[in-house]
């Protein structure tokens, strides 16, 4: 068997490297399924017209909302997930508009107002420190419309051992077993993909910040985002700390 290979990486080196397999690995079409109801409800209930897409990964979140007439700027620190989300954009018949930057600093390079920001499938904790936090939310409430809101969602990590290795996920797809894991890092999780194609295993880690319900809603009221309500994820049931699978946050933005 050849050796695995393991290496912490930045994110953007991560999820470079990770591009290939991500719409086989998360299924694409399920979810485009799965999560479409979610987003109806949002553009009715928010009358959204537009929106952006932080850590839009491979554009699955701004294909729906394109689909359902949002105008749409997708944004991840990855350029190949965005080349990729380029690709599914056109595949789906959809206008993306998109754009490299990082979460922390896309306030600070994009131009205009939208209805709503939406940041989700896990990738504000790829943030480690709160001034980066921080940065993020006043960033994302500098281009956020007043009443306009800010959309969420992250792992419940009140649910997720934090002193012992976990499996999250082991999934086989298209000739491919893909496995999810944690394992303690200090004060972080080390968040470890795992994929086996016959003989050939390839590993890639990298860091991630379990940020707490109470963390970010601080964060975001400090932003200058307030009526924050918690949902257990995209289903809208309320949030429960101690089995909810995911927490996922609407904020309203409201002048400081
Ligand atoms: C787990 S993926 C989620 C992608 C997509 N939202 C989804 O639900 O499929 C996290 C994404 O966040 C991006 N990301 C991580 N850190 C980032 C940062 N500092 N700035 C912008 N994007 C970042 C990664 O490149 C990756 O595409």
């Amino acid at each position: 068997m050849e050796p695995t290979t393991e290496t912490l990486r930045s994110p953007a080196a991560f999820f470079d490297a990770l591009a290939g397999d991500y719409d086989v690995m998360t299924d694409i079409g399920a979810r485009l399924v799965r999560e479409r109801p979610f987003f109806h409800v949002l553009v009715d209930r928010y009358d959204l017209r537009t929106a952006i897409d932080v850590g839009t990964g491979t554009g699955v979140h701004a294909v729906l909302m394109a689909q359902l007439g949002v105008r749409v700027t997708a944004v991840d620190i990855s350029e190949e997930m965005l080349r990729i989300a380029r690709l599914n954009a056109s595949r789906y018949h959809v206008r993306v508009r998109t754009l490299r930057a990082d979460v922390a600093s896309v306030g600070e390079t994009v131009s205009g107002l939208f209805d709503a920001a939406v940041c989700l499938g896990n990738t504000l904790v790829h943030l480690h420190r709160t001034e980066d936090l921080d940065r993020a939310f006043t960033g994302f409430r500098r281009f956020v419309q007043r009443n306009g809101v800010v959309v969420i969602q992250i792992l419940n990590y009140a649910a997720i051992p934090a002193d012992r290795e976990v499996i999250l996920s082991s999934r086989e797809r298209e000739g491919a077993v893909f496995e999810r894991s944690y394992r303690p890092n200090g004060a972080m999780l080390e968040f470890r993909t795992t994929i086996r194609r016959g003989m050939r295993t390839e590993q890639r880690s990298v860091l991630h910040r379990p940020w707490t319900s109470n963390e970010l809603v601080e964060a975001l009221d400090r932003s200058g985002f307030r009526s924050t309500a918690l949902f257990g994820g995209i289903d809208l049931k309320p949030f429960d700390a101690s089995v909810s699978s995911d927490l996922l946050l609407i904020s309203t933005a409201v002048n400081l």
